[in-house]
């Protein structure tokens, strides 16, 4: 090949060896990705507090209810709904009490059907899930009418 080839090609070696090294310098030790995977993207671990500051945490889990609600959270923990945070359904706990002073409570099918409705996906752990078809278990009844959601199994021990 010829030298008119090869120069260019050169110097696009070059600027691309000099963004690698540039890139040891500049990006800070802490920057890339954390526990939560890629959920939050790439980011610089010590700006965490920072942002703690400037933006409201919405999501408290569920710690945070165990000492006010300690019958539900007692009551939960003893079922399969255990690995569900309350606020998947019941919201954002936020300032709760004070702001919200109440959470809502959604009663629908739908908001059980999100979990409970059959997906035949078998390479996502949403199909392990025991799904019921919704035209046949007990149609256009609320299905907290029959289990607690707190103790979905009826009539089990736990
Ligand atoms: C510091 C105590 C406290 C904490 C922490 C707390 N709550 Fe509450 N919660 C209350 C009080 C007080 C009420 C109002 C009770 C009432 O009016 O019946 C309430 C009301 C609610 C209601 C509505 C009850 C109803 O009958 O309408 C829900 C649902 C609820 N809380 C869920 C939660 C969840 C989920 C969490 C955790 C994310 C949580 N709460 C954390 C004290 C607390
Ligand atoms: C699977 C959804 C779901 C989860 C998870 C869940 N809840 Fe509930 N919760 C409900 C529904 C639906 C009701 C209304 C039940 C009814 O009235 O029949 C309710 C009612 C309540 C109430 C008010 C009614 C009462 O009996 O006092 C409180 C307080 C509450 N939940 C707190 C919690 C807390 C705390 C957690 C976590 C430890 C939690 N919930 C987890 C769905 C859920
Ligand atoms: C965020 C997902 C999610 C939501 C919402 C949800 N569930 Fe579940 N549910 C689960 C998981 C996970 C299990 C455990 C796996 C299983 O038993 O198939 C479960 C188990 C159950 C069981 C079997 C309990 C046992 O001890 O065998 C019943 C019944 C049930 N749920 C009813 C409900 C009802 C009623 C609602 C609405 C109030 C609801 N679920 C909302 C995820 C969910
Ligand atoms: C009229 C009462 C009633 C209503 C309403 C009802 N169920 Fe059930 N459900 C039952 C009974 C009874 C069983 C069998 C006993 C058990 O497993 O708790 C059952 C079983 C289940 C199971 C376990 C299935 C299995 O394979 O073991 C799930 C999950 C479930 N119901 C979810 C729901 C959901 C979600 C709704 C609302 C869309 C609902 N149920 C409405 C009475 C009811």
């Amino acid at each position: 090949m010829k030298s008119h080839v090869w120069r260019p090609l050169f110097v696009v070696i070059g600027i691309v060896l000099l963004i690698l090294i540039a890139r040891q310098f500049l990006v800070p030790k802490d920057f890339g990705i954390h526990e939560r995977g890629y959920m939050y993207g790439w980011y610089k671990k010590s700006n965490e507090e920072y942002w703690k500051t400037k933006i409201a945490v919405k999501y408290k889990s569920a710690e945070y209810c165990k000492d006010c609600h300690s019958d539900k959270y007692a009551m939960i923990m003893q079922t399969p709904h255990a690995i569900i945070q309350c606020e998947n359904c019941h919201g954002p706990a936020m300032e709760h009490p004070s702001d919200p002073p109440k959470l809502a409570i959604d009663k629908s099918r739908a908001q059980c059907l999100r979990c409970h409705y059959p997906l035949p996906y078998p390479t996502s752990g949403r199909a392990n899930i025991r799904g019921i078809d919704p035209e046949k278990h007990n149609p256009d009844v609320e299905c907290s009418m029959c289990h607690n959601p707190h103790k979905p199994k009826i009539g089990g021990t736990k």
